[in-house]
């Protein structure tokens, strides 16, 4: 009985995944997949990458649709960079809880507080964020946008812990919004610790929305398409992964002769394990949810990205 559900489980999958090829041929649609999506939708990518990765692959893709398999904040990205396609969030309700912690209200008042300082925003954010910022950043990039901008003070959104770790860069007075990702501002330097310690010879490797005491730990700080790099170019056949648990899958897959590790519990952002084969199908099919986003955002978010895409 065991046996026969486990097989029309997969015939199902299989079912769903044929269909969702037909459909992507038939409407000139592309995948794009974040690296911390459940592994059925990392294996239907057209793509698959970091939010930095993804966002130069929407600006540049001829594709009528974007089928974005992620949370908003990447979706909308999409959308302000190829204004006129369609793009996709196969789950409406995907958002990021970093992103939803800076509001424009608040944003406002730091500009007026600060008048001379450059506001720049993760990608992490919502649009109306991005619409008031001078130039965007992700992990991937952060610390080249930090020391390229000309002012001297920067009002850095939202993220604290990535703003922290810039100011080890540059002598320039960055000004932190108190907002944090709770999958990795809750993973605990001590857990690393007792990790390091049972496997002395495996590598740490964190992502900087991590807190200080983990990034002082960590062998290499990177962006989760930093990871894949550092896991392939690495001599370490054992690694610490210091992100969400997604990351995992890729690593491993990808490379099968090592070894990798979570801290402590696997820690997972629920906004990001959403998705299903079952939404992606029913996104293709009744093209939906759609990003739309009024014209005044969409022209104002599109400098501060695209001032971001201008750093390599
Ligand atoms: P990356 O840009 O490194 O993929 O990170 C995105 C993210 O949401 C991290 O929590
Ligand atoms: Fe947002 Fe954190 Fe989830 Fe990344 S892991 S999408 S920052 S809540």
């Amino acid at each position: 009985m065991k046996h026969l559900n486990i097989t029309t489980k997969d015939t199902k999958k299989n079912m769903n995944i044929s269909e969702i090829q037909k459909l992507k041929r038939e409407k000139k649609a592309v995948i794009l997949v974040h690296n911390y999506q459940r592994p059925e939708i990392q294996d239907i990518a057209d793509y698959l990458g970091d939010s930095l990765e993804l966002s130069r692959i929407a600006a540049k893709s001829d594709a009528k649709i974007i089928v974005f398999c992620g949370v908003r904040f990447m979706a909308e990205s999409a959308k302000i960079l190829s204004p006129e396609k369609i793009v996709l969030l196969p789950r409406e309700e995907a958002g990021c809880e970093l992103a939803n912690m800076a509001t424009k209200e608040e944003l406002m008042k730091f500009k007026s507080k600060y008048p001379n300082a450059c506001v720049v925003s993760y990608v992490n954010t919502n649009a109306d964020i991005k619409a008031e910022t001078d130039v965007c950043c992700t992990s991937a990039n952060a610390v080249k946008v930090i020391q390229g901008v000309s002012a001297k003070q920067i009002i850095f959104v939202p993220d604290r812990n990535l703003a922290n770790y810039v100011q080890r860069f540059t002598d320039k007075e960055i000004i932190p919004w108190n907002g944090f990702c709770y999958v990795h501002d809750g993973m605990k330097a001590d857990t690393a610790k007792k990790i390091k310690s049972s496997y002395p010879d495996a590598k740490l490797v964190v992502h900087p929305e991590c807190q200080k005491e983990m990034i002082n730990l960590a062998d290499a700080i990177t962006s989760t398409g930093g990871m894949v790099k550092f896991a392939r170019e690495s001599n370490a056949d054992k690694i610490i992964i210091g992100t969400e648990e997604g990351m995992i899958y890729r690593l491993q897959k990808e490379n099968p002769n090592k070894i990798f590790y979570t801290i402590g519990n696997a820690r997972m952002c629920r906004n990001m394990k959403m998705t299903t084969l079952e939404d992606v199908l029913l996104a293709l099919r009744e093209e939906k949810y759609r990003i739309e986003l009024p014209d005044f955002i969409l022209k104002a978010a599109k400098k501060s990205l695209d001032r971001m895409l201008e750093y390599n």
